[in-house]
């Protein structure tokens, strides 16, 4: 898809579709955009509004075509709900709903206007994320492509083309650019996409990107001492794979902050010998969904280049239940040296996820943040809206919810006290890897803690939001590339 930025009249703006942000109880005297609009599609803006036919409600549309005096073909009103409540994120839902609605009826070129009243750089940026993540269809694997269409161009009409307002551009481009990237990562079949895989798909960006690119495969991991990720991968045919990439930020470095950040690279989750039911368990092919927003986080910061070192580490396995497969009762030794009885083998992004960051520590991270699709009880506990937040270090919490709420993307603090060790005791190891019934997403926040150790730390719980199970008017169904952006907006935005 073509991007560009235009500060031409919206009259002569020469396109498919223009699309027109419109709020509830519009203030038609204050807004010169409203008048302008008004006259030159003959009075239709008035009219819509007068007749109720439509409100400016969030998400609701209206299209006239052939607007009498604009070149454009057509003008589409998004509802952009009340002006007080107004923001980025509002925005790029809306324009994502307005691509969305349009594509259905084979537009593919749109123009998205800024209204000067309310425009700054960063509504550029999250329009142009809107625009590409709402043009997104998982439909790779569709043979008839006549029922898709994609955008070819999209236009941006906004108060200045200066280079800000060019950089805004760009650094939405490269932020949806990547969320799309993992969300066909995350789409991809288990046939398709296991460990071996997932690190060729690696090795490949991180050729394409300029990052460092390291492997390290059973035989490494069995040197290293890593038992808990091996003993998930055992049941496997597919070998495992430790996925290692490596950004250096340009010298001088302002900082010796060293992120790392790592994602549960489960490429298939049968749940192993404790093994999952058969309804739905075709969705456990997105448990490797932290993997692959890790992935997307660092094809988006070798482009935009933050002032951080990182490092990303996706512990990629296959968790079958095959002859070989560990066993419920099964004691390993990761590589911390803790020894974990493994009561179910169906909580297994866990103990990869141990050696991992034990792995990271051991690679200097100073700081470290993980994404996994970890627990059902997430969802149990926040649905599918707000991703599940679990830390060890107020200041690395505080540094994540406020790139989540810059990204629009919804997440929420959950309790990591002391208090919750007495869910995790076994007799015979240091460690189970299950606690009872209660608090699922918390033990499983807890046993992940007893591995970071001091290290400043942030758990992410995609389990809920990682995937769509229907389609939203701004989304298609399937893979959502949650924490891509916010991964990056923390490292682009890493302040001493
Ligand atoms: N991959 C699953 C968690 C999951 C559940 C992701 C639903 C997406 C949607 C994880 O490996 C798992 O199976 N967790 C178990 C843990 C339990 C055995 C303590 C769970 O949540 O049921
Ligand atoms: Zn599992
Ligand atoms: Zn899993």
């Amino acid at each position: 898809m073509q991007t560009s930025l235009i500060a031409t009249p919206i009259q002569d703006v020469e396109t498919g579709a223009l699309i027109l942000l419109s709020f509830e109880k519009e203030d038609r005297e204050k807004a010169e955009l409203f008048a302008s609009v008004n006259s030159a599609t003959g009075g239709w803006l008035a009219e819509i509004y007068d007749t109720a036919e439509f409100t400016g409600k969030s998400l609701t549309f209206a299209l006239l075509h052939r607007p009498p005096g604009m070149k454009s073909r057509r003008v589409l009103a998004v509802g952009a709900g009340k002006r007080d409540r107004f923001d980025t994120a509002e925005l790029r839902k809306a324009v994502a709903a307005g691509v969305r609605h349009l594509k259905a009826k084979s537009c593919r070129s749109i123009a998205v206007v800024l209204d000067p009243l309310w425009a700054n750089p960063e509504y550029v940026s999250a329009a142009v994320e809107g625009a590409i993540t709402g043009d997104f269809e998982p439909s790779r694997y569709k043979t008839a492509k006549e029922e898709e269409c994609s955008l070819d161009s999209l236009t941006l009409v906004a108060p200045s083309t200066s280079a800000e307002w060019q950089e805004a551009l760009d650094r939405g481009r490269i932020l949806a650019e990547a969320q799309n990237f993992t969300r066909e990562l995350v789409n991809e079949p288990a046939n398709r996409m296991n460990p071996m895989v997932l690190a060729d798909r690696a090795r490949r960006l991180a050729e394409e990107q300029g990052l460092e690119f390291e492997l390290l495969d059973r035989d490494r991991m069995a040197q290293l001492g890593m038992g808990a990720l091996l003993g998930v991968a055992q049941g496997s045919d597919e070998p495992p794979a430790l996925i290692i990439l490596r950004y250096q930020p340009p010298k001088p470095a302002s900082t010796n902050v060293h992120l790392g950040l790592v994602g549960k690279g489960v490429t298939f989750d049968t749940g192993g010998i404790s093994i999952k039911p058969s309804d739905g368990m075709e969705k456990m092919k997105y448990d490797m969904a932290g993997g692959g927003a890790v992935l997307g986080a660092m094809r988006a910061i070798a482009q935009l280049k933050p002032p951080v070192a990182v490092t990303a580490l996706i512990p990629a396995v296959e968790n079958m239940p095959g002859g070989r497969a560990q066993r419920p009762g099964d004691i390993v030794t990761t590589l911390s040296g803790k020894t974990v009885e493994v009561l179910n083998t169906d909580a297994e992004g866990r103990l990869i996820l141990a050696d991992a960051l034990t792995y990271a520590r051991r690679l200097g991270c100073t700081h470290l943040v993980d994404a996994a699709t970890l627990t059902g009880a997430i969802v149990v506990a926040l649905g599918h809206v707000n991703v599940g937040v679990f830390s060890n270090n107020q200041d690395l919490l505080e540094r994540l919810l406020s790139a989540a709420k810059e990204e629009g993307e919804k997440m929420w603090a959950m309790p990591l006290d002391d208090d919750y060790k007495e869910y995790l005791k076994s007799a015979f190891a240091d460690i189970p890897n299950i606690g009872n019934r209660w608090g699922g997403a918390i033990t499983a926040a807890m046993f992940l803690k007893e591995f970071v150790e001091d290290t400043p730390w942030v758990h992410l719980d995609i389990a809920g939001t990682a995937w769509l199970d229907d389609a939203k008017p701004f989304m298609a169904k399937g893979p959502s590339g949650v924490a891509v952006r916010t991964f990056v907006n923390l490292a682009m935005n890493w302040k001493a």
